[in-house]
């Protein structure tokens, strides 16, 4: 099957930046600006402006999403968000594994799992991110990190579950360091990736799920990323918070380099 057949996805994740009236204003200037690409664009922002982000994306091409929910469906854990309750506010997907909830929040490839298996059954399509650190990378573990977060992170999740999911590597070294993975370096694990998702679930799941890169992309290097066969798309932290480095990320195919 030719990678033409997955979807290319271009996603934002704002963190923690932003409030009601600056998303607002952000989406009034991007949202005309991608009216026509080809690709889809993925937004993730913060709980607080989901509702009125998404209210204001309907009819556009922005799918807004979640960075973050609980495994549970409801019940007394105080500060938590359920996956029901993004859903209900307009999200259409939810991150899931960001290297900052693994290293700041102490989130295990378990508690990923049962995340994501949350996150299915609430209706939300799970956006699972992965990458290794810079001290795995030297020490040549890069793909037994991958392998272990692939298999532990969507441990009882069937192949066509998967198919519905978007997975992205983002190397920890390389998100808001300024610093980028090369083309190869990326393709290299990204067709890693692809290689184990078919070992692991065969081949028809392996082809049909869009595999994003994540770290520092920016509008000087998107290009030469999505040039790569098995480089599906980006996740974009801080070059998502401008709607002009948004928008030209978005836009890519007509950017000069
Ligand atoms: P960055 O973040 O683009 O700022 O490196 C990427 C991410 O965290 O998803």
């Amino acid at each position: 099957m030719d990678e033409t057949s997955r979807p290319t996805i271009i996603a934002g994740n704002w963190k923690m930046y932003k409030n009601v009236g600056e998303a607002l204003t952000f989406i009034s200037e991007f949202a005309p600006t991608v009216f026509t690409i080809s690709s889809e664009v993925y937004l993730a922002v913060p709980f607080t402006c989901l509702q009125s982000v998404a209210a204001m994306c309907k009819g556009t091409k922005v799918t807004v999403g979640a960075q973050n929910m609980s495994d549970s469906m409801e019940g007394a854990f105080t500060g938590e968000i359920a996956g029901t309750m993004l859903k209900d506010a307009g999200a259409g997907f939810v991150i899931l594994g960001h290297s900052e909830r693994r290293h700041y929040f102490g989130e295990t490839n378990a508690f990923i799992n049962s995340k994501v298996k949350r996150a299915i059954a609430d209706g939300l399509q799970p956006l699972l991110c992965v990458g290794e650190l810079i001290e795995e990378r030297e020490n040549g573990m890069t793909e037994k990190v991958l392998e272990t977060q692939l298999s532990e992170s969507l441990k009882s999740i069937t192949g066509e579950e998967i198919k519905k999911m978007v997975i992205a590597y983002e190397p920890v070294w390389a998100i808001g360091t300024g610093v980028t993975a090369t083309p190869e370096q990326a393709q290299e694990m990204h067709h890693f990736c692809r290689r184990f998702i078919a070992k692991t679930w065969g081949d028809a799941v392996a082809e049909s799920v869009p595999l994003l890169y994540g770290g520092s992309v920016k509008p000087d290097n998107v290009k030469t990323l999505m040039q790569q066969a098995d480089i599906d798309g980006v996740l974009v932290g801080g070059a998502s918070l401008s709607s002009e480095s948004f928008s030209k990320i978005a836009n890519y195919q007509s950017l000069r380099v």
